[in-house]
């Protein structure tokens, strides 16, 4: 279905740059079906030249008279101003999908003619290297096909799951929030790996590749964490050991702590986004 469509994106940062990556290398479509608008000259001249066919623009509702599928992969911060801008040239022929963390339906949905077709996605940093997880929610003007489409569109930046927007705070905390947690443990992995006389870069080599690897086989393998954790751990071995002093320590009750908390954030802000 992408193919057939002119795909205009309104932001030309990294967001819109790892979905066009996505977009060319799975073949889902050419450079010359996608169009964006940035306002600032120097990106605008690096994508044109990295993406050979593409068309840059500077201008948001040139783009908007172009495309389809409008993507919004503007900050959040701008998002009112850019949906003030382009609101008189969308029309009931563009289907909408907003990538902005933290802006509602709602929010979208008041800014842009009725009956306008808007389809938001919350999207975590892994996509930047085409392994992300991607929410995505429809709103009051969408169609099964239009849904259909967004499945296929964000399949390009990794995986994509379709759920209720009342869960997009506790996604938010999870995978949006998530990818700085895991950081943590890696830092922390690396750290205690030098405390134990590894010199720093063997040992974050060694905390990365084993998170990377960790989670490759548990998706590959099919393997769920208890699972993986029977893999390694042997009766009166080393691994038991460490599990001990994480579940002392309070590992488990922390991580999910930090994703209640992260959780509860993403209400407030969203609560402070509709107020507006
Ligand atoms: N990066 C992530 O991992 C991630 C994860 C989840 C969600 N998101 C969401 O994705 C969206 C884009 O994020 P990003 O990381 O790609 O940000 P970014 O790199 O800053 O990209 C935004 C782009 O929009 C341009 N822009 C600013 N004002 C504009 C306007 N009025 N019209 C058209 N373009 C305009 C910016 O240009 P200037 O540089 O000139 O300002 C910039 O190139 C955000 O809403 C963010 O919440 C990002």
């Amino acid at each position: 279905m992408i193919e057939k469509l002119r795909i205009g994106f309104i932001g030309g940062g990294q967001m819109a740059e790892a979905i066009i990556r996505g977009l060319l290398s799975s073949g889902r479509t050419k450079a010359e079906r996608i169009a964006v608008s940035e306002p600032l000259p120097e990106r605008r001249a690096y994508l044109e030249k990295t993406y050979p066919g593409l068309e840059v623009l500077g201008d948001n509702l040139d783009l908007v008279r172009k495309a389809d599928l409008v993507v919004l992969a503007v900050k959040p911060q701008v998002m009112a101003r850019v949906l003030e801008e382009i609101a008189p040239a969308v029309e009931p022929r563009h289907l909408v999908i907003s990538i902005a963390a933290g802006i509602p339906l709602s929010f979208l949905e008041k800014r842009l003619p009725p009956g306008t077709r808007i389809i938001r996605v919350m999207p975590n940093t892994p996509a930047l290297v085409l392994a992300g997880i991607s929410a995505y929610t429809g709103g009051q003007s969408v169609s099964r096909e239009d849904l259909e489409l967004a499945q296929e569109f964000l399949s390009s930046l990794g995986e994509a799951l379709e759920l209720p927007e009342s869960l997009f705070d506790a996604v938010t905390g999870l995978s949006g929030s998530g990818p700085a947690f895991v950081a943590l443990f890696i830092e922390a992995l690396t750290d205690g790996g030098v405390k134990m006389g590894l010199p720093r870069p063997v040992a974050e080599k060694l905390a990365l590749e084993t998170v990377l690897g960790t989670a490759r086989l548990m998706k590959e393998a099919q393997k769920n964490p208890y699972e993986l954790k029977a893999m390694v751990t042997s009766p009166g071995g080393t691994t038991i050991c460490g599990i001990k002093a994480l579940q002392d320590k309070g590992l488990p009750a922390a991580v999910m702590e930090a994703v209640e908390q992260a959780t509860k954030r993403s209400q407030e802000l969203s609560r402070l986004v509709e107020e507006e």
